[in-house]
């Protein structure tokens, strides 16, 4: 049960000076197909310390049609009792709650309803959306996002399904100031080919504003870091470096 409150809360995760911060992981267990009990989510924290981060911010899949519970008030209180536990067990690893808003036909109202959920109380929300041909609902949704002042930030842009046309609509995207976060994991083929292949493609026209591990379970963190060690062999670290380490901190935290 958590004790702490929103207050406490803020109080014991100040940005740590230096390091790696994660803006996309599901590391709070059992509440979405991320970590699957705390066992997990410590041995990912352990991992990741090891990998260079430093912090990270937590993004449970918010999808009001399956996991209707994923609210940002609750995201907030699970992550404050994970944090929590975390500490009991010696791990003063910080974290900030987040969302991965899945974006469909209807997601307007919901926002309306519950506020989207944002990263470390920033104005960034972090969206997704699967779908087999461009949605007539995702400029408006995204459009929406920047008419109320909140900075939208589509995960995984190079693992989208429809594939066809898709450069000219993130373009579309980029123009109106929608931010890219790619997957690291992605950088390993195994997420197929086209994703292989799209990721490398952004990544050498500078189309990304971060990249992240999308980390779920602890069986597969290691082909995510695997994607971090590759991205950095072939693009530099200090290009990556610039996505991982410099632009959470500038981008999302203001510093
Ligand atoms: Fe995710």
């Amino acid at each position: 049960m958590n004790t702490q409150t929103d207050d406490e809360f803020d109080q014991v995760n100040p940005l740590p000076p230096t390091g790696r911060i994660d803006i996309h992981c599901h590391l709070v267990p059992m509440i979405d197909d991320g970590c699957e009990s705390f066992e997990q989510s410590i041995d990912c924290v352990r991992a990741l310390r090891r990998a260079g981060f430093t912090g990270s911010i937590c993004t449970p899949h918010v999808w009001s049609d399956q996991v209707a519970y994923n609210t940002p008030e609750h995201i907030r209180a699970w992550t404050a009792q994970l944090q929590g536990q975390l500490r009991e067990e010696g791990e003063d690893y910080p974290l900030w709650p987040g969302g991965e808003l899945k974006l469909y036909k209807g997601v307007i109202d919901w926002m309306k309803q519950h506020g989207p959920p944002t990263l470390a109380d920033s104005r960034c929300v972090l969206v997704d959306f699967w779908v087999d041909k461009w949605p007539k609902w995702a400029v408006p949704a995204f459009d929406w996002l920047l008419q109320q002042r909140y900075q939208p930030i589509l995960a995984h842009p190079e693992r989208l399904g429809c594939v066809r046309g898709l450069e000219k609509h993130l373009a579309e995207l980029k123009q109106m100031g929608v931010w890219l976060q790619g997957n690291l994991r992605c950088m390993t083929g195994e997420e197929g080919f086209e994703p292989n292949r799209l990721i490398r493609q952004l990544l050498r026209e500078g189309q990304y504003d971060f990249l992240a591990t999308d980390l779920h379970r602890a069986d597969s963190l290691n082909a995510r870091l695997d994607g971090l060690s590759l991205a950095e062999a072939e693009f530099g670290q200090d290009a990556i470096d610039r996505l991982i380490v410099d632009a959470p901190r500038r981008k999302i935290f203001g510093k």
